[in-house]
């Protein structure tokens, strides 16, 4: 099928290559030029595993091609998917002003039949929106009296791609979510994911744009509840690591997303937790429950801090090394990363702060001042008043502790992630705190 991405972040780009791999002719659109001229020579401008393979591969065999504009890039395309961002306003809406542009210039560009398919995460009743924007902007040549002479579809088909294994999650999908309002749209829809042969369920559009809503708010829940859990531990004595395993054999409730740490950062659950809770307010529901979630999961970052300044006493002109910067593993993306904060609250006490992170370090440069970067693990560890592990890179693992001991001024290391709960540091002369475990 002949299929355009609009908007070519992380969302769209693993989307159109993956679409393109399955058979699919793809054109990825952005506006962002400097993007698009990257990815015509087979540039990723993100770092995501595998994808930069599958991306040149499809250039190559020519399923996939790029344009800034939606009237050329969109002319042929049956199925445009709509993937732009969907950032949080200061009081928590997601700002829909891209997705409102895209369907303008869609409708406005139309000369045929058109699949136009929310991927963005959006509101429940946005499919709404985009339909009565279509049929708004749509050229005076498609009009008769009130009737439209020009037939298109609106569907919503959310991601659930998680940054640092989206290809894999794209090409194993632990199902595909539509929401369709015709039996055309549902066929294409079909068509498209054929080759993937996945578990579909296909709903309305405002169900489906809301089994998005509740997945990614659910997750986040699960995060928090082992978060206050593992509070509650650190009061007691017990080990958040063996609750966790105990609940998790019960496969009602299953061992995922109950590792406990400084919180989930990251594009999506921040902010879908924020719309989620707003979309409910004005549907005239008072979510206190995912308030209470978000509450939990900023808790977690000063409560971290606070065991930082409690256990080094005074943290000024301490120098403090962050390994990890990147809100997980295999990724770039600093968004609501808990190391910015983190470094904040730490500057303001007057420490000074070192560094390394494997691919996020570029980032974080643009978004901190007075920080300094390392090579390496070791030349982070280089005369450390402590270090804080931040993010759980796999090559973190097993880093040579006699090494970094020897480096340090003082081997003292907070565990943001339970990482090295296995290691054994407190036995290698390291003073070792993990979250929510009992006192070495
Ligand atoms: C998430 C959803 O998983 C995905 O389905 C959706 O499409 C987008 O949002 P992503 O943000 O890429 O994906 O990452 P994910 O692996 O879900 O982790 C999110 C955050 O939660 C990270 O900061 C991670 O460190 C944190 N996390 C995750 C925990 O703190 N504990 C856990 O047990 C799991």
């Amino acid at each position: 099928m002949k299929i355009a991405i609009v908007g070519s972040g992380y969302v769209g780009l693993v989307t159109g290559v993956c679409l393109a791999e399955i058979g699919h002719d793809v054109t990825c659109i952005d506006v962002d030029k400097t993007k698009i001229n990257k990815l015509k020579k087979g540039l990723v401008p993100i770092y995501e595993p595998g994808l930069d393979v599958l991306l040149k591969k499809n250039i190559k065999n020519g399923r996939m091609s790029f344009s800034y504009s939606i009237k050329d890039g969109a002319k042929e395309a049956t199925a445009i998917f709509i993937a732009v961002g969907t950032p949080s306003k200061k009081n928590g809406d997601a700002d829909l002003t891209y997705v409102e542009n895209v369907a303008r210039e869609i409708a406005e560009s139309m000369t045929d039949y058109k699949l136009v398919i929310e991927k963005s995460t959006v509101p429940a009743e946005t499919g709404k929106k985009v339909a009565q924007t279509i049929r708004k902007y749509l050229p005076k040549k498609y009009r008769k009296g009130n009737k439209l002479t020009l037939d298109f579809d609106v569907a919503s088909n959310p991601e659930f791609l998680r940054e640092g294994s989206a290809v894999e999650d794209f090409m194993n999908p632990d199902r595909v979510v539509i929401g369709v309002e015709s039996k055309k749209a549902e066929k294409l829809l079909r068509e498209i994911y054929r080759p993937l042969k996945p578990k579909m369920v296909v709903t309305n559009i405002n169900s489906a744009e809301l089994i998005k809503h509740a997945s990614n708010s659910f997750l986040a829940t699960k995060i928090s509840f082992i978060n206050a859990i593992s509070q509650i531990c650190e009061q007691l004595g017990a080990d958040v690591l063996k609750v966790a395993e105990g609940m998790g054999y019960d496969k009602r409730i299953g061992r995922q997303f109950l590792n406990a740490g400084i919180g989930y950062g990251g594009s999506c659950f921040p902010k879908d937790v924020d719309a989620f809770i707003r979309l409910s307010e004005k549907s005239g529901y008072k979510f206190q429950m995912l308030e209470e979630v978000r509450q939990i999961n900023r808790d977690q970052i000063n409560s971290f801090v606070k065991l930082i300044e409690d256990k080094m006493w005074i943290v000024k002109n301490k120098t403090i090394g962050l390994l990890g910067l990147a809100f997980k593993p295999d990724t770039d993306d600093m968004r609501n990363a808990p190391s910015i904060d983190i470094i904040h609250m730490l500057q303001k006490e007057g420490a000074k702060i070192k560094a390394y992170d494997p691919e996020g370090m570029p980032n974080t440069k643009a978004m901190t001042t007075g920080v300094t970067f390392s090579k390496d693990p070791y030349d982070l560890a280089k005369g450390c008043d402590c270090l804080l592990l931040v993010t759980e890179w796999a090559q973190f693992k097993d880093l040579d502790f006699e090494k970094i001991k020897k480096a340090m001024n003082h081997p003292v290391l907070f565990d943001g992630r339970n990482f090295y709960h296995d290691k054994k540091l407190d036995k290698l002369g390291f003073e070792y705190y993990g979250i929510g475990r009992p006192a070495a």
